[in-house]
């Protein structure tokens, strides 16, 4: 299967639908998500699916409200507009990869294949994992692993790296997971270097930047009552989406105008973020980080 979709209920619940609204997955995958927003809509109703991997287009459905955009979602606004839509009544993001970028080796996502040192979505963008790995100082490693990694030991395996590929040049899995198993006791030995791929691959794809500029375009081309529903799977997103509803920019600060009132372009339907089930998390374990926020435009 391509993908099992994450808090499938909850998230079109948040969306509140209407049957004849203008809607983007900015997530295609496999389709998942855009498949129940599609059963929701009516014969006026359209959904614009965004995904900057071309494998995810043997995912579209042949119907005439569905329009899929091959694209990284941070031109979202602009890419509306080339379709003549300058408003929509809901946003749905998905955030990071799909099961299908994890199970295909060549790919270089998973630890579990001996593929390239890849990580790519976009398989026409430059920069890789490998190409961070070779080149990166070593200072720029460390606090990559630290921020997107949440690993504690970053500076020494930024140190490891850099005296490795003097030796010899990183350009396969397993090479990389041999300099790295030292570092990591056998019981944890699978969280941590999950940890450390997960900080190549938000690099690699610039995904911290990538939600920036869809955080702030979903702020003008919502329709008031229009709803925003983000899926994150990292603390450092979530405290991103969070922050933004809360505030209207990312570092959370509270800007208050003339009279001491805050005003925000945003208001969050749920205060509490909404996690998966037990059962789902069961029926799908890629789904236990899933944190779903959603907000209505004001
Ligand atoms: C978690 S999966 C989404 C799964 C989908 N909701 C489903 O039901 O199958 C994330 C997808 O979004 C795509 N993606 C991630 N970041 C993106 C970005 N900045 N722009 C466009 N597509 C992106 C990935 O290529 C991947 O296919």
């Amino acid at each position: 299967m391509y993908h099992e979709p994450a808090l499938l209920q909850e998230t079109i619940e948040g969306l509140s639908i209407k049957p004849d609204g203008t809607y983007v997955d900015v997530t295609f995958g496999g389709g998942g998500h855009s498949g129940a927003i599609l059963s929701r809509l009516g014969k006026q109703g359209k959904l614009f699916a965004f995904d900057q991997d071309e494998d995810a287009l043997v995912n579209c459905p042949e119907d005439k409200r569905f329009t899929f955009v091959r694209s990284n979602f941070r031109y979202l606004s602009n890419f509306l507009r080339y379709h003549g839509v300058a408003k929509v009544d809901g946003i749905l993001a998905d955030l990071g990869v799909s099961s299908h970028h994890l199970d295909e080796a060549e790919r270089g996502f998973s630890f579990r294949f001996d593929g390239q040192l890849d990580m790519r979505m976009n398989k026409q963008s430059e920069l890789t994992a490998a190409k961070i790995l070779n080149n990166y100082e070593e200072e720029d490693l460390a606090d990559l692993f630290f921020l997107y990694g949440e690993l504690r030991n970053a500076r020494r395996i930024a140190k490891t790296i850099v005296t490795a590929r003097r030796e010899k040049a990183f350009e396969r899995i397993s090479d990389f997971v041999e300099v790295l198993k030292p570092f990591f006791g056998k019981e944890k030995q699978k969280q941590d270097m999950a940890r450390v791929f997960q900080a190549l691959r938000i690099e690699v794809n610039h995904e911290m930047d990538a939600l920036k500029a869809l955080l702030k375009q979903s702020v003008e081309v919502l329709n008031p009552g229009g709803r925003l529903a983000i899926i994150s799977y990292h603390s450092l997103e979530d405290r991103m989406v969070k922050n933004f509803i809360r505030s209207g920019n990312i570092e959370g600060k509270l800007e208050k105008d003339f009279f001491g009132r805050v005003s925000t372009a945003l208001k969050a339907v749920n205060n509490k973020v909404i996690t998966p089930r037990a059962e789902e998390v069961e029926a799908n374990p890629r789904s236990r980080s899933a944190k779903l926020r959603i907000a209505e435009k004001v």
